[in-house]
């Protein structure tokens, strides 16, 4: 059987999950691992919180809280809106988990004794009133660029720039000006592995073509050795005698917990997490912000271990959303909670707008109000709540809900039961692929091509044809709850049980879209409407509440 493990970026435990998340990662990534699973590939989908760094311990002393307290909260929070949304792990653990600070310690170790790491002092702010190094984000002061006051040293909120700078610097906690201090630091050798990365990168792979491409400019423009130390009092302790106080940058270790998640869940399962992680398709699903990140360091640290751990097969890369066409910024209130969204509209509205308008590229999205409105209405139910209901409608009415046995085929017919049988077979090339908008496209124009049959063969004038008709339409629509379950679990569900099929929607295995299984005789459930219209004036709230 084979075997896949499907990740995505680990959310920071440190504010809600908002539309902007959950497009270009976790959605796409729930949709493949359900396809997955029906076409027969031992899939996890593994996630955890990102639960280090300094913005956190800012935010936790903010809020009164332990550092520990604040995360578990985000944590737990994140995981019940994600599984509202429908999207479904396998496990969700956390950066911060002992598995996770045991492992990251035994890797640090092995790229030490690899050769990979090496000490440097380096020279960094210090408050000598709070008696702490100060990362970038404790210190604030003038934009050398634009002049803003009260800006982070590592960025400038107003102008976007990062200073190389900062003038009159302040120790963000107590305001007094820092002095420099001399600290050790640990760095990564990025450096060691420029051939082995562009090796990896030349090779015919499943990654994108356009994303390699910058990848290696960067490369080409050259790489510099990684800072992995933060003298901050939350994070992984680097496990030296000499390192005292000293943590591990979160990008250091984040990305191991794809890994230590893995191994712990599969452990739980009695299997064998290492063997089963290298002989698995490894797909890391992120957005185009960390590109940088999932492309070099964390293949150059899984290289420095010696190949344990293999790299990467896919790691599918998306642009991001934008809100009515402009960055989604918490920090200037413009953008949407998942879980408000949630109390508004089903999640599989979400799911069905969010895939259709998400290429698989970089190229960034939009979320309009009106055109959500608009997709929802014409396509989700003027196309495939409209013809499932017709279909199972009218044949409640004609014949009791009874299947009735087929005729000879018309031209018309065996060409209707020509698109059923090649339905899997169009979907699934692109399925794999990750074009997934393509596929849920597709399965619309099928649903549209059925919507036509219906229409023209008239069943209600009750000639010759009716009962082709009736047996035609009730396979296609099975054919679109199967299909569409990777993408709407809950609404095939619903058809499914209006269908009246046995088991659950999941148990089917994909390639059972382009069976005829409805048989003659065979008595549907009860019929009523999927979904509910999106109502105008409900959208205005919406579009006013964000001050449109
Ligand atoms: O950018 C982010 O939101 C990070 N928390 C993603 C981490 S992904 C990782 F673990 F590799
Ligand atoms: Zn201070």
């Amino acid at each position: 059987m084979k075997r896949a493990i499907i990740t995505s970026a680990l959310p920071y435990a440190n504010g809600e999950i908002h539309l902007g998340h959950v497009a270009s990662t976790y959605l796409p990534a729930d949709i493949t691992t359900r396809f997955l699973k029906m076409s027969g590939t031992e899939a996890y989908y593994i996630c955890a919180s990102d639960d280090y760094g300094t913005p956190i311990l800012i935010q936790a002393e903010k809020e009164k809280k332990t550092p520990e307290e604040y995360v578990k909260v985000w944590n737990e929070r994140d995981y019940s809106d994600f599984t509202a949304f429908g999207i479904d792990f396998d496990f969700f653990y956390r950066t911060s988990s002992p598995e996770n600070v045991a492992f990251v310690q035994y890797v640090f170790n092995k790229l030490l004794e690899n050769g990979h790491v090496y000490e440097q002092e380096i020279i960094q702010f210090y408050c000598s009133v709070d008696r702490k190094f100060l990362p970038d984000r404790y210190v604030i002061g003038r934009c050398p660029y634009c002049k803003a006051e009260d800006q982070y040293s590592d960025l400038c909120e107003k102008c976007g720039r990062i200073p190389q700078e900062i003038e009159e610097p302040k120790c963000a906690i107590c305001k007094n000006p820092p002095v420099k201090e001399k600290t050790k630091h640990y760095f990564f050798k990025l450096t060691n592995f420029v051939s082995d990365l562009s090796r990896w990168l030349e090779a015919d792979s499943h990654l994108q073509k356009d994303v390699k491409k910058y990848v290696q400019n960067w490369i080409r423009d050259g790489l510099v050795d990684w800072d992995i130390t933060r003298d901050i009092p939350w994070g992984i302790p680097i496990p030296l005698s000499d390192a005292k106080g000293k943590v591990f940058y979160g990008w250091f270790d984040n990305h191991l917990a794809y890994i230590s998640s893995t191994l712990k869940f599969l452990e739980g399962k009695g299997l064998d997490g290492k063997e089963f992680w290298n002989t698995a398709e490894i797909y890391h699903f992120i957005g185009k912000d960390i590109v940088y990140h999932h492309y070099l360091f964390l293949p150059a640290m899984r290289m420095g271990l010696g190949g344990e751990f293999k790299l990467p097969d896919y790691i599918p890369t998306r642009g991001h959303l934008m809100l009515q066409n402009k960055k989604i910024s918490k920090s200037r209130n413009w953008y949407i909670g998942l879980r408000e969204f949630l109390q508004w509209y089903p999640a599989d509205y979400l799911r069905f707008y969010l895939t259709m308008i998400t290429p698989f590229s970089q190229d960034d999205l939009n979320f309009d109000w009106d055109e959500f409105a608009g997709r929802i209405n014409s396509e989700l139910i003027g196309n495939v709540g409209n013809f499932v209901n017709r279909a199972l409608g009218f044949t409640q009415k004609s014949d009791g809900g009874i299947v009735p046995a087929p005729d000879s085929f018309d031209s018309e017919d065996l060409e209707a039961q020509n698109k059923i049988r090649n339905l899997e077979g169009e979907l699934t090339p692109f399925m794999v692929e990750n074009h997934l908008d393509r596929a849920l496209k597709k399965i619309l124009e099928f649903s549209a091509y059925f919507n036509q049959y219906f229409q023209k063969k008239e069943p209600w004038k009750a000639e010759t044809g009716k009962n082709n008709c009736i047996f035609i339409s009730v396979n296609a629509v099975r054919s679109i709850a199967i299909s569409l379950y990777p993408f709407l679990p809950e609404s095939s569900q619903k058809i499914w049980s209006q269908l009246n099929l046995e088991g659950q929607i999941s148990q089917n295995e994909w390639d059972a879209i382009s069976k005829m299984a409805v048989v003659p005789g065979h008595k549907l459930g009860e019929i009523c409407p999927l979904f509910k219209k999106v109502e105008i004036s409900d959208i205005q709230a919406h579009k006013t509440k964000l001050g449109l």
